[in-house]
């Protein structure tokens, strides 16, 4: 497995590699890796022949007083499980590699990213958008993977790369959980014990709003007030969303029908956590 820090040796072996008639599978991430991201490593194996995984904490996606400087770090056990589950690349570029002196090009997408943690974090999906676009040129995948943990930023690539023409297909893996049913994040790091305790609701509330679906509820205001009912119980829970709304546009749904995408996002003392499911009504 090789460690590559500079965009242009990237560019190069990239190149190289799409010249051999290899398929590059790219999987993004910002390290510090866990079982989620490593299922997105093993699953990009049975499609590829050559993976490159992206470590960069990229700083366009944080806002101020987010956790750009907090968010954790650990290159040597990173690399250790990339090469234990199939990677052949670790592209880890410096901030300066990424944005050098005079940076000014952005992506921006308009109307979705408002939405959901848009709402919350304004700046965020630009910061996302712009980093893939550039890891896209520069890993000239085949094929990336991405976790449905993040469903809006999953929807947002997907609408990217359809917008853009990339030709890039976008492979979305399910969600890996804890045994309580949290999802995995690197944040989960934040969590006190009281807090990791707590943040086992969301993904309660979630399995409740299923199961009111599965008995025939359809009114997304009582589905939404049952999960805020039990999210809220918690001491530690502050929540910034909970939303059921359509899985293209992502627009706010009165009665459930279709593909429907319940979301939500709270904070447990420094972790703002989110998570989804999607249910076919
Ligand atoms: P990061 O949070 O490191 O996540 C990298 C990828 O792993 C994302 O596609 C995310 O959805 C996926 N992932 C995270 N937790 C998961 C879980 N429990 N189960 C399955 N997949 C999971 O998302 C980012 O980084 C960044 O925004 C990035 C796309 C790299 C752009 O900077």
């Amino acid at each position: 497995m090789r460690i590559i820090k500079q965009v242009q040796q990237m560019q190069k072996l990239a190149k190289q590699t799409r010249t051999k008639g290899l398929k590059i599978g790219l999987i993004p991430t910002m390290g510090f890796l866990h079982e989620g991201h490593l299922s997105l490593i093993r699953l990009a194996r049975k499609e590829a022949d050559f993976i490159v995984v992206s470590i960069f904490v990229n700083p366009t996606q944080f806002g101020p007083g987010e956790d750009y400087q907090a968010y954790p770090r650990d290159l040597q056990r990173d690399c250790r499980l990339i090469g234990q589950n199939g990677g052949d690349v670790v592209f880890v570029p410096s901030s300066e590699e990424i944005y050098p002196e005079g940076y000014c090009t952005f992506v921006e997408l308009e109307g979705i990213t408002r939405k959901l943690c848009g709402a919350f974090r304004p700046t965020h999906f630009r910061g996302v958008a712009t980093v893939v676009t550039k890891l896209f040129y520069i890993v000239k995948p085949h094929f990336a993977v991405f976790g449905q943990k993040d469903a809006q930023q999953a929807i947002v690539i997907k609408r990217l790369v359809k917008d853009l023409n990339f030709g890039i297909k976008i492979i979305v893996a399910p969600t890996v959980r804890e045994s309580d049913g949290l999802a995995m994040s690197s944040r989960n790091l934040y969590l006190s014990e009281q807090e990791r305790e707590d943040a086992s609701v969301l993904y309660k509330s979630l399995q409740g709003a299923k199961s009111m679906v599965e008995a025939g509820e359809r009114s997304a205001s009582r589905i939404i007030v049952t999960m805020e009912k039990m999210i809220s119980e918690k001491p530690t829970a502050q929540i910034d969303y909970i939303a059921a709304v359509d899985d293209q546009q992502l627009e706010p749904l009165e009665q459930l029908s279709g593909e429907v995408l319940i979301a939500v996002a709270v904070r447990f003392g420094r972790a703002r956590l989110i998570d989804n499911i999607i249910l076919s009504v």
